[in-house]
């Protein structure tokens, strides 16, 4: 039995995952009743659902949540993302409580580099460093020197010595990106992210017929020939920006769909058009990340379950990656 299956199993001795939530209450005002009553933080990926981000006291990508996880002075982090966001926040915070409203909320990016397997790959190339996207298992991070994330890869890799070969892990699709922009050659893990994977060429060249103007924005987990077609690619929080700061009143936007209530918010006159998947929906949500809801932040702020457990040994072995990458980001002003 996997860890995961054994904390299940007992939430579900518990009787944890039976609990039905009085429908006549006001979870929001529930909810920040007992934020106070038990100095929690909730801290939410932009990809959660919208009444999660308004109840947020913090939203953000990968880099600005490890940096608000490692930075508060609160008892109790509530997680409203996936479970290696919450691993890393309870890396970086191990005297803290961490919950995450839903321990199946996971990552088929973290889930394509198992870490037995990506241990023998490493012994193949004694000399490398290992640079892996936050986007990876605890137990990765015990395999990594340095991790990064979408918002501060390119400073990652360009602090490593250029003569330092480098294994990039897990994603293909930003390492191919990042082999690019920075000239570095990288042996790159082949795995990927089932949203990012997922957009249609094909409808979103039509997308772009039918709105000349519009800018097509994309994360750099999309495939490399999406990528060729973006005006911008950034992270979460760098596409929120570009919207921000451009001209342009329409955006095509090739990344998950939950990041366009922040868009929208921020610029309520401009018009975001989500980028269709390759499937009958028309927009693009990772059902990850989309398991937590209201109701389920509710109960785990009012239960304090689930809670995210590590063994020392991968809190002791993980975090100086994390640490690493935290250190290179403040010197280069991220
Ligand atoms: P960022 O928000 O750091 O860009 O990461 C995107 C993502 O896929 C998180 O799961
Ligand atoms: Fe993982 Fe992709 Fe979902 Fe992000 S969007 S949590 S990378 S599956």
């Amino acid at each position: 039995m996997t860890t995961l299956a054994i904390a299940e199993k007992k939430l579900q001795d518990m009787g944890y995952l039976d609990i039905d939530v009085d429908p006549t209450l006001d979870l929001f005002e529930e909810i920040e009743k007992l934020k106070k009553e038990k100095n929690a933080i909730i801290l939410a990926h932009y990809y959660q659902e919208s009444d999660i981000q308004d109840i947020a006291d913090y939203i953000g990508d990968s880099l600005g949540l490890s940096q608000q996880a490692a930075a508060t002075d609160a008892d109790i982090i509530v997680f409203a993302g996936v479970h290696f966001m919450a691993e890393t926040a309870k890396m970086l915070s191990p005297n803290k409580k961490v919950l995450l409203p839903d321990l199946k909320a996971g990552c088929s990016l973290a889930d394509s580099c198992p870490p037995p397997v990506f241990r023998k790959f490493k012994e193949k190339y004694p000399d490398h460093v290992v640079v892996s996207y936050i986007n990876c298992t605890a137990e990765l991070k015990t395999l990594t020197d340095i991790c990064c994330t979408s918002t501060n890869a390119v400073q990652i890799i360009e602090s490593i010595p250029k003569d330092q070969p480098i294994i990039f892990a897990p994603d293909v699709n930003l390492g191919r990106y990042l082999v690019k922009k920075t000239g570095r050659d990288m042996v790159l893990w082949n795995g990927s992210c089932m949203v990012h994977e997922i957009f249609s060429n094909e409808k979103i060249t039509k997308l772009m017929l039918r709105h000349p103007d519009a800018k097509f924005i994309a994360h750099p987990e999309c495939e490399e020939h999406l990528l060729e077609k973006a005006d911008f690619i950034g992270s979460t929080t760098g596409l929120l920006n570009y919207t921000k700061r451009s001209e342009a009143t329409e955006f095509i936007v090739a990344t998950e769909a939950g990041i366009i209530h922040q868009m929208q918010k921020a610029s309520p006159n401009k018009t975001f058009i989500p980028a269709p998947p390759n499937n009958t929906c028309a927009c693009n949500e990772c059902p990850h990340m989309k398991r937590n809801t209201l109701e389920k932040l509710y109960i785990t702020m009012k239960y304090e379950q689930p809670e995210i457990i590590l063994p020392d040994w991968i809190i002791e072995q993980g975090r100086a990656s994390i640490d690493r990458m935290l250190e290179i980001s403040a010197r280069a002003g991220l």
